[in-house]
């Protein structure tokens, strides 16, 4: 297992290169399962949950040929519907398979992916909107198992809550369903907009994309012709980066980005007085010499990220006074406060919220890794400790972070990969 060991206190300037978004990835990578030809993918970054899925897709006949950030993706070969637990519990977003599997074979198991480290994380509304297009649907031993022998048919289908990978999932399965299918109260995420557009342009009419209203006009069973298209930018990865320009009070330049995606982010760094400069595909984050406490509450989007709350938090230990964060998507999405404040933050936790005081100086010392996100905090706070850092556990951080130390290193930071032990 690996470790990172971050000095603190470098200051920081340059450029970082954005990568392609891993949420986008993950459910188009799903899609190809719809196609007909083999799809090519450009701009997919180099992360662990990429490989996974596409490892999945692999273990399912399918021939997947990734290089660099392209990868060639072809199902025809596909003769295997189910997902088995070794790889489900690795990625909870294996669950994306579920629907287009289903779509195209009308039968697929899926082990359920149980809890997870922010959550409970159920997938229910996956599952009821799937029987709504009438699957049968039935848990057996940990797996989903799912028919649906007749094919799918459209309806209307309301989601409770605002679900990211269920709305992909319920598109795809809409993709190859009979007739038209509605999905009220859609995700309106970047990653979801991406997916409907490619299927949109490969043939399957879709209405409302971009809206909470979706209508999906199914080819009822008529496999997909999807031609090249290239991922976009990681919203998440740029945020986290200008948090790291923020937090080192220094210039930082992200190019290949989409400013766009990133509106109620860049909305409170400047809340924070942050000056930032936009161009089509760039931001730049300018150093500022006195942060302002913030109030955030995290929904879905358009407004402030879930995924981005762990590492505002460790920026707002550096704001002077006080920072309230408040989590409505995952009931236990705080699993870095108990590290950051070992780190020296003074936060305090009251059931979703979290209260800030700042600003406080951070010392080093080993922390642990428990999250994809609330990993990358655990860096952003090693980046201005004193002394020396080490974050352990990263295999979360290479679920998500395309060469993290690299990007990290070209900017200034002095930064080591370690083995564990040795
Ligand atoms: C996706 C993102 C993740 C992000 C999250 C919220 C991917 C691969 N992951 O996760 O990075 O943090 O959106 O923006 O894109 N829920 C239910 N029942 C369901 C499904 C969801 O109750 O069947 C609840 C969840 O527990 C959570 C909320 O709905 O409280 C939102 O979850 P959801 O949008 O589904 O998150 P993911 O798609 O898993």
């Amino acid at each position: 297992m690996d470790y990172l060991k971050i000095k603190g206190k470098s200051a920081l300037n340059g450029t970082i290169k954005i990568s392609g978004a891993k949420n986008a990835s993950l459910p188009l990578i799903a899609m190809t399962i719809l196609a007909r030809n083999s799809v090519i993918i450009k701009n997919l970054p180099d992360v662990a949950d990429i490989k996974t899925l596409l490892k999945l897709l692999t273990n399912l006949g399918a021939s997947c040929d990734f290089h660099d950030d392209k990868v060639v993706v072809d199902t025809a070969s596909m003769n295997e519907t189910k997902a088995t637990y070794d790889i489900v519990k690795t990625m909870r977003a294996s669950i994306l398979v579920l629907g287009p599997i289903l779509a195209r074979f009308g039968h697929c198991e899926v082990s359920l992916p149980g809890g997870c480290a922010i959550g409970q994380r159920p997938i229910d509304l996956h599952l009821k909107a799937l029987e709504q297009m009438g699957a049968e649907i039935s848990i057996k031993a940990g797996y989903i198992e799912a028919r649906a022998p007749k094919g799918l048919k459209g309806c209307e289908i309301i989601f409770d809550k605002i679900t990211v990978t269920g709305t992909a999932n319920i598109v795809m399965a809409a993709a190859l369903a009979e007739g038209e299918t509605t999905i009220i109260n859609a995700a309106r995420e970047p990653e979801v907009v991406q997916l409907c557009e490619v299927l949109n342009a490969s043939g399957v009419k879709i209405e409302g994309i971009g809206t909470a209203v979706l209508k999906v006009h199914g080819t009822a069973g008529e496999l997909l012709d999807i031609k090249e298209f290239s991922i976009i930018p990681d919203r998440i990865e740029a945020g986290t980066y200008l948090c790291a320009g923020a937090i080192t009070g220094s210039k930082l330049t992200l190019t290949d980005v989409e400013p766009n995606h990133l509106g109620a982010v860049i909305a409170k760094f400047e809340e924070m007085g942050f000056e930032l400069t936009l161009t089509k595909d760039t931001i730049t984050i300018h150093p500022n010499k006195e942060i302002k406490p913030v109030k955030i509450v995290t929904q879905e989007y358009p407004a402030f990220p879930t995924d981005m709350q762990a590492q505002f938090m460790a920026l707002a230990t550096q704001a002077n006074g006080v920072s309230i964060i408040e989590e409505r998507l995952f009931e236990n999405r705080f699993m870095h406060v108990s590290e950051l404040q070992r780190m020296g933050a003074d936060i305090s936790l009251s059931g979703h919220t979290a209260t800030i005081n700042g600003k406080c100086d951070l010392s080093a010392t080993d922390v642990m890794a428990t999250d994809l996100r609330a990993s990358s905090a655990l860096v952003l706070a090693a980046l201005i400790a004193q002394g020396e850092t080490n974050v352990h556990r990263i295999y979360h951080l290479d679920r998500g972070y395309d060469s993290l130390e690299k990007k990290l290193k070209d900017v200034g930071v002095v930064v080591e990969r370690l083995k564990e032990g040795l």
